[in-house]
């Protein structure tokens, strides 16, 4: 079976009860349920991790080198982690980065990620159903990329 992995950034633990208003009610256990049905109905294996620190991201990222893809909310390390964006190269994981915010609409230091620009693509502001998005996304990235050989 192909395997996907997706990480949580810090703080994502705390989903839920973090800054309703701004992240919604929905509890991490919750988006990883909706995702594990997720892939069951396309038949694939997910390994879901949440990390609080940004070396245990990167060794997540180089152990799953050869996964089929992932998805990465890296939260705040997204707007200044080259390490992060770094791994995401040096290994060519397919990526797709997601948030739950819309973090364009945000303050300023929010705007930018410079994880972004080892990914596919990005997909942000549709709280939790970003993920679901976003494994789509890389799903059908991979089907297009299966077609085409
Ligand atoms: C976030 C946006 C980040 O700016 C923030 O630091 C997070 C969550 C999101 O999912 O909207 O922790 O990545």
């Amino acid at each position: 079976m192909e395997k996907y992995i997706v990480i949580h950034g810090p703080n994502l633990n705390l989903l839920g009860t973090r800054e309703p208003e701004i992240y919604g009610s929905t509890t991490l256990e919750e988006i990883n349920e909706m995702l594990y049905n997720e892939a069951k109905k396309y038949n694939i294996t997910l390994e879901i991790f949440q990390l609080n620190s940004e070396g245990e991201i990167i060794d997540t990222i180089h152990k799953h080198k050869n996964a089929c893809g992932m998805i990465i909310n890296p939260a705040a390390y997204t707007h200044y982690s080259i390490a992060i964006l770094d791994a995401i190269k040096a290994t060519n994981l397919p990526t797709v980065e997601v948030h739950l915010s819309n973090i364009h609409t945000r303050e300023d230091f929010r705007k930018k990620s410079v994880t972004a620009e080892g990914c596919i693509g990005q997909i942000s502001g549709f709280g939790s159903h970003s993920y679901i998005l976003g494994l789509n996304a890389i799903l059908n990235k991979n089907q297009n990329n299966k077609a085409r050989k």
